[in-house]
């Protein structure tokens, strides 16, 4: 089960070093079909933290359970604060018949446990939207119909739309899909900048090189948890053998971080 606990709660877990995500050895299936295994991993609060492994590992499985979309047959979850998950493309229907604008509005408006019928935004509901669009260079497209954008436009769009809500987690399920790289340079500093500033990332990717210089924690999956923590103890030979089934050769860049040689691992 999950568990959301108040970031204030009893005046606890408040603050940078604090716990912003518990999965207590967590086992998760789809009917009877085990899609991970005993998985444990804490998460500290202003984490940047990146999720990798091949296709089919568990991936998104593991966002969801933090989500609380996916309920663990075994195990429990902890939060402690607000979530925004932005789901992988793949699983959104990107056939939305509106604005760009009022696209990222809309999760503003579902914030919360009520939607609110009310279609007025304030002015600093608008501001947050605005300062979103810009985030991902989409502001002068604001309104673009959403259908009319091109695939990696939409990524960043969806982007936009969890960054508008500010919320304590952010969940990412592979926002970098189809995104240009000088888009991604800007999403994954302010990414970093996010972090810094006290609010947990964790992103599925699967080229981890571009975001390796800002990320505290990786944690690479194969149905269990081959191996969680910072990236040059993860990302050894044996590490990335047992997840990918292939040994990745792993380049160490002069600033001493591991630079995996691959680009988008499909195995
Ligand atoms: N809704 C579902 N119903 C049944 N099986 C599912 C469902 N979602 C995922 N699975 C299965 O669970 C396993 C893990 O899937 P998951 O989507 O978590 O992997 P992933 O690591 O995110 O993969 P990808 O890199 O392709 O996005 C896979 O075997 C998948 O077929
Ligand atoms: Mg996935």
């Amino acid at each position: 089960m999950v568990k959301a606990v108040k970031m204030d709660e009893n005046g606890e877990n408040y603050g940078k070093g604090r716990k912003a995500v518990e999965v207590r050895d967590i086992t998760c299936a789809y009917n009877g079909h085990v899609a991970l295994k005993d998985v444990s991993m804490d998460v500290m609060r202003g984490e940047f933290v990146a999720v990798m492994g091949p296709n089919g590992s568990g991936k998104t499985t593991l966002l969801r359970a933090i989500a609380g979309i996916v309920k663990p047959v075994k195990g429990e979850v902890r939060v402690y604060g607000s979530i925004s998950y932005m789901p992988q493309k793949d699983y959104v229907n990107v056939n939305i018949p509106m604005k760009v604008w009022d696209v990222v509005a809309m999760s503003i408006l579902a914030k919360g446990k009520k939607f609110r019928w009310s279609v007025k935004l304030s002015e600093e509901e608008k501001k947050a939207v605005e300062e979103a669009l810009r985030a991902v260079a989409m502001f002068e497209l604001r309104n673009a119909p959403f259908t009319d954008l091109s695939g990696g436009q939409q990524q960043r769009v969806l982007l936009a739309r969890s960054l508008a809500t500010k919320p304590d987690i952010l969940l990412l399920d592979e926002p970098f899909n189809g995104v240009d790289l000088p888009t991604q340079e800007k999403i994954i500093n302010l990414l970093s900048e996010l972090s810094n500033g006290g609010i947990t990332v964790i992103t599925v990717v699967h080229n981890v090189s571009p975001l390796i210089h800002h990320v505290s924690k990786i944690a690479l999956l194969n149905k269990t948890l081959i191996a969680c923590g910072k990236p040059e103890e993860v990302l050894t030979a044996e590490n990335t053998l047992r997840a990918y089934g292939v040994s990745i050769p792993v380049t160490v860049c002069e600033e001493g971080y591991p630079h995996p040689l691959f680009g988008d691992i499909h195995g």
